[in-house]
């Protein structure tokens, strides 16, 4: 069921998908196959303007004037065995993409052409469903870690970085609460554009599988100039667009080594999970859980202190 409280100007979303009224008009598939985005990366709750409130309303009303069609049918997705989720190789589709030029001596100048390049990538903009402003990457352009989220949100594209808003605080903390700064990993996105939405204010929406495809050549490249141990995709969209799953919950996906291009993958919930979660410690402690599975990884210290934090007394 999808439910508006008028309070809090939120949308929840529930279990009972293919029975609501969204799932009843065919316009609105890509809208369907979002919010179960949403819920698939761990996210319960949608904030939502005054206008898409009306957009909303407006197609209540309408529901109620015409005659029903039936339900759009959401079957449940096979989940892959653990041996089949450890290589992406194997589910990896290739979409033809021109060749990026990798110009410059140092990690830093090659990351430079990448940017250049991206700022102009007709795959992507050519879609038309993007947004035209590039956000590329930040951090440490020999990093051990490298963290890649779906794409850039209002703030991000404001201020020209990735994860600068609310979840970009988040994961600033994450990121602290493990003993980095965010100036000593590189973090970056699949999708270098803003996904585009109709009357888009503040409001964002997750890339598409083709959204995030149209981009895959920069995170690839990114990928092979930084050379990090190791990565940490963040929320479903991401491990889905770099690992080429469909539809896992990220519950599946984490807890487990994956591999991207040779190097080993941890998947975790979207630090923006964690802010619709803020109460649940047990959520908390899943992602310093993968977390701590990183920092092992990477042979980095770890305190009795840190092992404890959000661990139930
Ligand atoms: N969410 C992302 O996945 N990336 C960002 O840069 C910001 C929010």
């Amino acid at each position: 069921m999808v439910r508006s409280d008028t309070r809090t100007h939120e949308l929840e979303l529930g279990p009972h998908r293919s029975s609501c009224f969204l799932g009843t008009v065919a316009p609105v598939d890509s809208l369907i196959e979002y919010l179960q985005q949403l819920v698939r990366s761990g996210e319960h709750y949608i904030r939502l303007d005054e206008e898409a409130k009306e957009i909303l309303r407006e197609r209540i009303r309408e529901g109620k004037r015409t005659v029903k069609t039936t339900p759009r049918e959401i079957r449940p997705t096979p989940v892959p065995s653990a041996a089949s989720l450890q290589s992406s190789k194997s589910t990896q589709k290739e979409v033809p993409l021109p060749q990026l030029k990798i110009e410059g001596g140092n990690a830093s100048e090659k990351l430079s052409s990448l940017r250049k390049q991206a700022e102009i990538w007709d795959p992507a903009l050519s879609l038309a469903s993007l947004r035209d402003t590039m956000v590329f990457a930040a951090g440490n352009p020999e990093a051990d870690l490298m963290l890649v989220g779906e794409a850039p949100g209002y703030e991000e594209e404001r201020r020209g970085q990735p994860f600068v808003g609310k979840a970009g605080q988040k994961l600033d903390q994450i990121l602290k609460a493990m003993g980095f700064s965010r100036e000593s990993v590189y973090i970056s996105n699949i999708c270098k554009f803003r996904p585009a939405l109709k009357n888009q204010t503040t409001n964002n929406r997750k890339p598409t599988p083709l959204e995030m495809q149209a981009c895959l050549p920069f995170i690839r490249a990114e990928i092979k100039i930084v050379g990090p141990k190791c990565i940490v995709a963040l929320g479903g969209t991401a491990a889905e667009g770099l690992l080429n799953y469909e539809n896992q919950p990220v519950g599946r996906m984490r807890e487990q080594w994956h591999e991207f291009e040779g190097i080993p993958l941890r998947v975790t919930y979207h630090p923006s999970y964690l802010l619709h979660n803020d109460s649940a410690v047990t959520e908390k402690r899943k992602v310093w859980e993968d977390m701590l599975s990183v920092m092992e990884f990477l042979e980095m210290p770890i305190s009795q202190k840190q092992r404890a934090f959000f661990a139930e007394k």
